[in-house]
């Protein structure tokens, strides 16, 4: 797992609940860099359950188990989908001392998401289908059998945003060719949209590890799913290749043990370490002095949420007050409210920057946009804009009306249940 040569961090590609993904220029190559980082809502979920935020940001063993599970699905991957799909290998994890996180560098994919459906995407509507049905489903599936339990969360059982896990790699030929790319969680798989799919797995699978789900691997399955495969396996991989995944299966072991069994005061109080906001010797103390470390987290949040109720949330509301340019809020009100061609600019302008922002997200492609555009420009619409325009502005004043005016005359009496 050594590190890669030095090089430079050039463009933010991505980022979602667990990390923010970068390419970096290296000397072997374009690769995406994935620096973990604690989002504030995943952090809270991650406390709940866990006691400390995403332990890939902060676990040695959890990183390392990143790096192991992706060798391995590398080639289970390849065994299962020939070359329909990929999974982005990871070429090394190391410790960011600038970010204060663990970071795995992977192959860089010039791909883009599937087409979402939508009227203007009619030739690519066969994209979507051929992602959910001829990869994630069948993917799903295959993961549960080989004891890849917790990997189905981020194949996108029950999950509609695991979508963006996978990017189409080439639609040239007649087969989209497909790449996996993230494979490790944001929060526990305890969130799924589909109820079903957390009432008949997600559920039944927590009870089974006695912890909530977090990219959880079945070992014992996993190790007799290859060996029950032996023969296939050695067919379409070769015995070397064999041979090195059950190396890496021993290894994943090794440290999901260790990450796993860490107890949830030592998860906290090694984030802590990682952090640099104590020291070793305070580390080993506080893990005997447990109760003592959570009076000290408790007295920590309890500073930190006074801090940001009594005195920054009054600044920052102060100075926003302050800071708003009343003249000019004012005059384009007034415009808005008098002038019919003000209205339209606003709303096309609106429009405009949502075609772009498709555009940009390759949901439209070029003629598509432009065609949008031509359209946006007609008298037609301007006439449909002009009457969106006016909606949108007495939108506010009728929400004011209902949401604030009417109940407080029914508080103060003035109106009874019937007319509220
Ligand atoms: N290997 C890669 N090649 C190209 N783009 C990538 C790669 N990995 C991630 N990205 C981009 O970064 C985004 C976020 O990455 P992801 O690993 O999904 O982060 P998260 O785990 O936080 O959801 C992806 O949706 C994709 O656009
Ligand atoms: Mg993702």
């Amino acid at each position: 797992m050594a590190a890669l040569q030095e090089s430079s961090v050039a463009k933010l590609l991505g980022a979602g609940r667990s990390g923010k993904v970068f390419l970096v220029e290296s000397q072997s190559g374009a690769i995406a860099r994935k620096i973990f980082y604690p989002d504030t809502i995943a952090n809270i979920i991650h406390y709940f359950f866990f006691g400390s935020p995403n332990p890939y940001i902060w676990n040695k063993d959890a990183i390392a188990c990143a790096f192991y599970r992706r060798k391995i699905l590398g080639e289970l991957v390849q065994f299962w989908f020939g070359d329909r799909l990929t999974v982005t290998d990871a070429l090394s994890t190391k410790w960011n001392q600038e970010f204060k996180a663990y970071q795995i560098d992977t192959e860089f994919i010039k791909g883009r998401h599937v087409s979402l459906l939508q009227p203007c995407s009619r030739e690519r509507a066969i994209e979507l289908p051929a992602l959910v049905r001829g990869i994630m489903l069948p993917l799903q599936k295959k993961l549960i059998e080989a004891g890849l339990d917790g990997l189905v969360w981020q194949a996108g059982k029950g999950t509609p945003t695991a979508l963006n896990n996978f990017l189409l790699a080439s639609d040239t030929s007649n087969q989209p060719v497909f790449v996996w790319i993230d494979l490790e969680s944001g929060v526990p798989a305890l969130f799924p949209i589909n109820i079903i799919a957390l009432f008949s797995f997600y559920l039944p699978k927590t009870l089974k590890y006695k912890r909530a789900m977090f990219d959880d691997v079945d070992n014992y399955k996993l190790k007799r799913y290859i060996h029950n495969y032996q023969v296939e396996l050695v067919a379409n991989i070769g015995s070397q290749k064999y041979q090195e995944v059950l190396g890496w299966v021993d290894r994943l072991e090794y440290h999901q043990d260790k990450w796993k069994s860490m107890r949830r005061v030592d998860r906290s109080i090694q984030y802590q370490l990682k952090k640099g906001a104590i020291d070793e010797q305070q580390a080993r103390w506080y893990s005997e002095h447990f109760l003592l470390w959570y009076t000290r987290g408790f007295w920590n949040i309890f500073q930190k949420i006074i801090n940001q109720l009594l005195i920054q949330l009054p600044i920052t509301l102060v100075h926003k007050i302050i800071n708003i340019p009343y003249l000019q809020f004012f005059y384009n009100l007034w415009r808005f409210i008098l002038s019919q061609r003000y209205r339209i600019n606003i709303v096309r302008n609106y429009v405009a920057r949502r075609i772009e922002r498709w555009q940009n997200r390759k949901h439209l492609i070029n003629e598509e946009a432009d065609s949008l555009f031509q359209s946006l420009e007609r008298e037609k619409s301007s006439e449909y804009l002009t009457d969106f325009g006016v909606h949108l502005g007495i939108k506010l004043f009728v929400k004011i009306i209902e949401y604030v005016l009417v109940p407080l005359l029914y508080f103060v009496g003035l109106i009874n249940e019937l007319v509220l």
